[in-house]
């Protein structure tokens, strides 16, 4: 099949490389000209494991072709897939506006014969039929096509892996030939096929992301119980998740659920659900305990740091990206530096975007162990790997105090206890702490 991928961010490269990789054509379309100059010389802009290999295998093949073009994309094209962002607006509803600038120009270049026009992007309910109007507005009177929703589901970070191994493939559509068309291309992805109407695919998606941003902020609530009653969320959370009504997965207590999706979709819902004259408590609570997340995670440091010179090890939103948008490292480090504190920072892969916000307010080091010379604490924000095994004894003589503030619950709490540190997790006893 010859497919076009509208947009190129973790989304739409990740799918047109695994769909080139089946052997289809990829035509992917952006609007810079300098990233996708970037893009044909095989570097994908994002740091995304697996995929700078998958990339120039596919460009060596001549299997995906990036361009600002529509035109000949379009007139070769059996599926458009819009694959743009949709941040938060002002009062966090979804920001339309690339995805409707991009149905406009796919309108204009829409070939007679059938496409389909699928949205990836995360849209609210309602957004793919505004979709159809501009197409139907702006086409040529004798171009065919049909609109699919279809959400993506993969994670930063694993995203080729959960692209290839989906749970569920949802394709919402009032068109059989469009669905059809859809299911072909998705023959080889593993995972149920679920065919349903536009509204209902558009909702699956933000349902998805609320459910488990609610399982986040409710692991994190429990954490807040744990801590007062002198309890071990760990214990409490294993136990509960081994009743398989209920599940472990996904609920991991730490600084709070960031990044590009969780934050934006939660809030987007909360919008959708004002507009439908709904009151959605429930999402309006998942947002507040997330900040109460990093608040109380803050809160501890302040109170017990009094020699301000201290580390943090990872600033991306989670393990595996160099994404820190809506990064609890971001606010914490704002936080501290308001109040004076002097910061060594590590991590493998985000710096350069940290370094683009906060620029020589904070000092950065290109491996752990040197970040922590003579500092009085260590803030842990993110389950890097590479922090799970290291060696904390060198750390320990290299910090000026011995403590550390671990956001993540990596280490155990008796071998923190047997080296000696100061130690402060999430929803559990704290060892040798003052607060
Ligand atoms: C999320 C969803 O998991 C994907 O299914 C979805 O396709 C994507 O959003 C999207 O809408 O595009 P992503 O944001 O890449 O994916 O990352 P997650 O692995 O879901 O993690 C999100 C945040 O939750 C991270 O900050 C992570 O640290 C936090 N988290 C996750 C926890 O605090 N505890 C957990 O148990 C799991």
């Amino acid at each position: 099949m010859t497919i076009t991928i509208i947009g190129h961010g973790y989304v739409g490269l990740v799918t047109a490389c695994v769909f080139a990789d089946f052997g289809n054509l990829v035509y992917v379309i952006g609007h810079t000209k300098e990233k996708i100059e970037r893009l044909k010389n095989g570097d994908p802009l994002i740091y995304e494991p697996g995929l700078k290999e998958l990339l120039e295998k596919n460009l060596k093949a001549k299997r995906v072709v990036f361009t600002l073009d529509y035109k000949k994309p379009l007139f070769h094209s059996d599926i458009v897939f819009i694959a743009v962002g949709t941040p938060s607006g002002s009062n966090g509803e979804a920001d339309l506006s690339a995805v409707f600038a991009v149905a406009k120009k796919t309108a204009f270049n829409l070939k007679d014969e059938f496409t389909v026009v699928s949205c990836k992007s995360t849209v609210p309910v309602g957004t793919n039929k505004k979709i159809e109007k501009i197409i139907n507005t702006y086409k040529s009177k004798n171009a065919r096509f049909a609109i699919v929703s279809c959400p993506e589901f993969l994670r930063e970070g694993t995203g080729i892996y959960d692209t290839l191994n989906a749970d569920r493939v949802v394709i919402g559509s009032a068109s059989n030939k469009a669905i059809d068309l859809l299911l072909k291309l998705h023959e080889s992805i593993n995972g149920k096929k679920i065919i349903t109407d536009l509204p209902s695919a558009e909702l699956i998606k933000y349902a998805s992301n609320a459910v488990l941003a609610m399982k986040i902020s409710f692991a994190n609530l429990i954490s807040f119980y744990c801590e007062k009653a002198g309890a071990d969320v760990e214990n409490v959370l294993d136990a509960v998740g081994l009743d398989k009504r209920i599940g472990r997965i996904f609920m991991d207590p730490g600084v709070g659920y960031g990044g590009a999706c969780f934050p934006k979709d939660v809030k987007a819902l909360i919008s959708i659900g004002n507009s439908l004259g709904l009151d959605p408590l429930l999402l309006e609570a998942v947002e507040k305990v997330n900040f109460q997340a990093k608040s109380n995670f803050l809160e501890k440091i302040i109170k017990d740091v009094k020699d301000k010179k201290i580390a943090m090890w990872g600033l991306s939103f989670k393990p595996n990206t160099d994404d820190i948008r809506e990064a609890p490292s971001v606010f914490i480090l704002q936080k501290l530096l308001d109040m004076g504190f002097e910061i060594n920072v590590y991590d493998p892969a985000a710096q350069n975007n940290v370094k683009k916000v906060f620029r020589d307010k904070i000092k950065y080091f290109d491996n752990p162990i040197d970040a922590v010379d003579g500092v009085s604490a260590l803030i842990i924000n993110t389950e890097w790997n590479e922090f799970k095994q290291i060696n904390l004894h060198e750390i320990k003589r290299r910090m000026k105090k011995a403590v550390i503030f671990d956001g993540r619950n990596i280490y155990s709490l008796t071998m923190m206890k047997n080296l000696g540190f100061v130690y402060y997790s999430i929803g559990r006893p704290g060892i040798n702490t003052v607060v």
